[in-house]
């Protein structure tokens, strides 16, 4: 009895520390030269939330070079970025309520930072998933596949 208990309260305690010793965040850059510094990001299935903090590392304004970062299925990507087109940099590139968005940023110029949280209960399903760029004209270099890991 008393040993069951032990083992139960052994388990409990692992389990969080299982999920701190997972990397649950990435650091991703973004230039001047509408480049991201990673083609794939790994997530792994034992965080609960993954962060991506976004640094941008150039010195252009965001109204000229801005970056976000978005995450969505690939499927849904090419419509998230025409739309979040005609939404405009008010509204970071992302159309207001975007159902298909999993987790987006707000626009950064050089030198800013930001980050997004993606719930990974959200990764499952209709992937393949991307993490993107919605500024006009940067997905077609500014992505990258987000691959789910046991
Ligand atoms: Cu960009």
């Amino acid at each position: 009895m008393i040993r069951t208990l032990i083992v139960t309260a052994a388990l409990m305690l692992a389990a969080p520390l299982a999920a701190q010793a997972a990397n649950c965040s990435v650091d991703l850059e973004g230039n001047d030269a509408m480049k991201f510094n990673m083609s794939n990001i790994d997530v792994s299935r034992g965080c609960k939330e993954f962060t991506i903090n976004l640094k941008h590392v150039g010195k252009m304004a965001r109204n000229v070079m801005g970056h976000n970062v978005v995450v969505a299925a690939t499927a849904d990507m090419a419509a998230i970025n025409t739309d979040g087109a005609k939404a405009g940099l008010a509204s970071n590139y992302v159309k207001a309520g975007d159902a298909r968005v999993i987790a987006h940023s707000n626009v950064v110029g050089g030198g800013e930072s930001t980050s997004i949280s993606i719930p990974v209960a959200k990764l499952t399903g209709a992937g393949p998933f991307e993490f993107f760029c919605s500024f006009p004209g940067h997905s077609a270099m500014m992505k990258g596949t987000v691959t789910v890991k046991p």
